[in-house]
């Protein structure tokens, strides 16, 4: 997809950070923009500080993790703007500690947030995006932790590598749709990620997770030195146009990526070539390709 202009675009996670970052790339590019957020006080705030720049920007509440809102909203914004043919499934909590510590609460918060919120916004916009034929994208924020481990990434990294499993297999799918699928793997990014902590709902109040007020000030200091939401929407709509899979920030996890790749090499056994079995591969293989045309 190349042409923004006149189409309507929805960005959940929108009122903050880098959804409101890709939210204005949107809009300066001029698309129609709508941004979902959880927190009402967010939602004012990015009106505010995109109207500075010259921006409209239609808002709505929405929590990503509630499939019925996810619905209601996707009909109201087509009601008001107009068939939606650009999605970024954006919003997300940086909630991290190791694995050893987590409560169920933990993983039902962290998962349903960073993994369904995606899962909600797939189900509830590919179907009506393919059903009205104007080709399009959709992409979704994971992290470069979902390409890469931390050892405290735990539950979010789990999350987030299943958002880029997710995305790459929906490329595949939408590509007779002319929809474009990309997921976006940033690097630190100057934005209120340190605020998550505080964002748990009570539901899932028995977390083993913490975050002092002094680790959360740690953040804040650290993330002043990341880059911009608004170079991250910018490189956003550079990498729609071009339908790259991945969306990347930085390119300093290039030695990560090369000792991964060695590594899975070296563990691969050293089979003695099976004419049948690569033969019975194959055959399954096509079977399946034929089953998906
Ligand atoms: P942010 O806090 O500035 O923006 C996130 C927005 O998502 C907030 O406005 C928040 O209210 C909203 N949100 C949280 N839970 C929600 C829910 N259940 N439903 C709807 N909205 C919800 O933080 P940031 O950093 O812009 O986060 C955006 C995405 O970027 C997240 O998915 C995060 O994991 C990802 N990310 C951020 C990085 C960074 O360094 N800031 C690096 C890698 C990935």
């Amino acid at each position: 997809m190349t042409d923004f202009a006149g189409r309507v675009a929805f960005v959940t996670g929108g009122a903050s950070g880098i959804g409101l970052g890709v939210a204005k790339a949107f809009a300066r590019q001029g698309a129609v923009v709508a941004i979902a957020d959880i927190r009402e006080d967010h939602l004012a705030e990015a009106v505010k500080s995109a109207a500075a720049d010259g921006i409209s920007l239609r808002t709505y509440q929405l929590d990503v993790t509630d499939r019925t809102a996810h619905a209601r909203i996707a009909d109201a914004v087509e009601q008001d703007l107009g068939a939606v043919s650009i999605v970024a499934l954006n919003a997300g909590i940086g909630v991290l500690g190791h694995i050893k510590d987590a409560t169920y609460d933990d993983w039902d918060w962290i998962l349903g947030v960073n993994l369904g919120g995606v899962i909600n916004g797939v189900r509830t916009f590919v179907p009506r995006m393919r059903e009205r034929r104007i080709g399009g994208h959709i992409m979704a924020t994971a992290s470069m932790g979902g390409l890469l481990v931390a050892d405290s990434g735990g539950i979010y990294s789990a999350a987030k590598f299943g958002v880029v499993a997710l995305m790459q297999c929906l490329r595949e799918d939408l590509l007779a749709d002319g929809i474009g699928v990309s997921v976006l793997c940033p690097a630190a990014v100057n934005t209120n990620i340190h605020e998550h902590h505080r964002m748990r709902p009570q539901a899932f109040a028995h977390g083993g997770y913490t975050q002092s007020a002094e680790e959360q000030a740690a953040l804040k200091r650290m993330l002043a030195h990341g880059m911009s939401p608004d170079t991250v929407g910018e490189l956003v709509v550079d990498g729609m146009r071009a339908n790259e899979l991945y969306i990347m920030t930085s390119g300093a996890i290039a030695p990560v990526v090369t000792l991964r790749r060695d590594a899975l090499l070296a563990s691969l056994p050293a089979e003695p070539h099976d004419e049948a079995r690569w033969q019975a591969d194959l055959a399954a293989r096509r079977a399946m390709e034929e089953r998906l045309q």
